[in-house]
């Protein structure tokens, strides 16, 4: 088993994380850089493996100078942000419809089969946290799953468990496409209209 993950009951921003806030917050208008708040949520988040601990969020909002509940409104709302450790590598399905008909479900038994966690837990050696969530933008090539900063789609069981098997095995993961699909352009080339097909009023 890994070690348990850190608590950071005190934070600080890296040298490298204070040089890249001070280039953030100089996007914003004089007297606007409380809408930094989302970069810096996700710089924090990076910094401590995944999660935003509570003495991040306050250090977030003493930068701002925005009130601590202000930066609890936001990463609350926000499911990006994760207010508890989660593994290493987040496992996030999406469970929203068009993903649900193509085999969500499916997927989400592949994680408790061959990982023996469920929704919202994390394998016992810290490589693993598998979480439900709502549509991740990708739902003409379902089910897509979102794995820390990659999309992985057109899924079924089988490369599913193959991509978690290759995870736990170290090795190099592809995103994108599991049938190798550009985008979402179709698999076969298009279909040739035939001269009569749609044709002409009057044909046969
Ligand atoms: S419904 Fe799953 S990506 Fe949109």
């Amino acid at each position: 088993m890994s070690n348990p993950p850190k608590d950071f009951k005190i934070f600080e921003f890296s040298k490298e994380n204070k040089a890249k806030i001070e280039l953030i917050l100089k996007r914003y208008p004089e007297g606007r850089q409380a809408s930094a708040i989302l970069p810096l949520f996700d710089l924090a988040q990076r910094q401590c493996g995944g999660w935003l601990p509570p003495s991040a969020i306050e250090k977030v909002t003493e930068i701002l100078g925005v009130s601590l509940v202000r930066g609890y409104e936001v990463a609350t709302f926000y499911t990006m942000f994760n207010l508890t450790p989660v593994g290493q590598y987040h496992v996030q399905i999406c469970g929203t419809t068009p993903c649900m008909l193509r085999g969500s479900e499916d997927l989400k038994r592949v994680c408790k089969k061959h990982l023996g966690i469920a929704e919202g837990e994390t394998t016992e050696d810290g490589l693993f946290t598998v979480n439900e969530v709502e549509c991740i933008g990708a739902c003409v090539n379902a089910p897509a799953v979102q794995i820390n900063d990659d999309y992985f789609e057109d899924l079924t069981k089988e490369t599913f468990l193959n991509l978690l098997e290759d995870l736990k095995g170290g090795k190099d993961i592809k995103p994108g496409s599991a049938v190798g699909r550009q985008g979402s352009a179709p698999l076969e080339p298009p279909h040739e209209r035939h001269p009569r097909e749609g044709g002409e009023p009057g044909d046969a």
